[in-house]
């Protein structure tokens, strides 16, 4: 992506106003990270065509091909506790969604607590990283991957990923795309960090939930059970009511989701 002409897109005070665009890197959560440092890193995007060391949460990896799709990052330094930087994951979600259905006018839902999806099938991916001390942190990188261009996927992943192009049905502007993201994400973001917890945007993250009230099994660290997910809590928690009738509150592990990539 041309840095210029995305710059001259985005709006926002402070979210993507620092802007570094590559065609091909490692990974833009790592460049990202050494950019942390800096003392104006606050806000900063990392942005590139393709990637080499493409990362996905729990080690995985992301298939991440130059084809006119996104992969960025953005820097941030919120003055919160720790514990509280898992919500960051939710607060992005919620600007990669309302940035996507603004600009291509499709209707995107969450699927708690990283992904986006449309139609049953996973758009976008986000991989939240921080540094910090126990009672302090010193920077947090939101990684996005966004399908938007690409119209074939490996096998392994073609049942269950689609993009906004084959979506739309025709090729979208990855430029506006970004704008709209950094814009609701600066304001998502300064309502969050307002009240350290999502209560401002509860019911709008609990509408767009694609998990809810569907059957959902939690594998949680050592143990796995099924239930029926209900919303989120303002602290993000994945609410569960168990099989047994116990309501439980998962605050970050796999969840998968029936009828949402492939869980029967
Ligand atoms: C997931 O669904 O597992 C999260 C995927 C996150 C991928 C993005 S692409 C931009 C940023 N850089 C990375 O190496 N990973 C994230």
């Amino acid at each position: 992506m041309k840095e210029k002409a995305l710059n001259e897109k985005i709006k926002t005070k402070w979210a993507g106003r620092n802007l570094e665009c590559h065609q091909t890197i490692g990974s833009t959560n790592d460049r990202a990270k050494e950019l942390a440092a800096g003392k104006d890193a606050h806000g900063t995007l990392v942005i590139a065509d393709s990637q080499t060391n493409g990362r996905g949460r729990r080690g995985k990896s992301w298939i991440s091909e130059q084809g006119g799709n996104v992969y960025m990052s953005i820097i941030v330094k919120p003055q919160i506790p720790p514990e509280c930087a898992s919500m960051l994951t939710l607060v992005a979600s919620l600007a990669v969604l309302t940035g996507i259905e603004e600009t291509t006018g499709i209707t995107m839902q969450i699927k708690w607590p990283n992904d986006i999806v449309a139609n049953g099938c996973k758009v976008c991916g986000i991989l939240t990283e921080m540094s910090g001390d126990t009672d302090f942190i010193h920077y947090v990188v939101i990684g996005m991957g966004i399908n938007v261009n690409i119209n074939n996927f490996d096998k392994e992943i073609q049942h269950k990923a689609t993009s906004l192009s084959c979506l739309a049905g025709k090729r979208i502007d990855r430029g506006y795309v970004v704008a709209s993201i950094m814009k609701h994400f600066e304001k998502y973001y300064e309502e969050f960090i307002r009240y350290k917890n999502l209560t401002p945007f509860l019911d709008e993250y609990n509408r767009k939930l694609v998990n809810r009230n569907c059957a959902v099994r939690v594998l949680a660290v050592g143990k796995e059970y099924t239930g029926m997910a209900l919303g989120i809590t303002a602290f993000g928690e994945l609410i569960v009511q168990a099989k047994t009738g116990e309501i439980k509150y998962v605050l970050s592990g796999e969840v998968s989701v029936r009828g949402i990539y492939g869980y029967t």
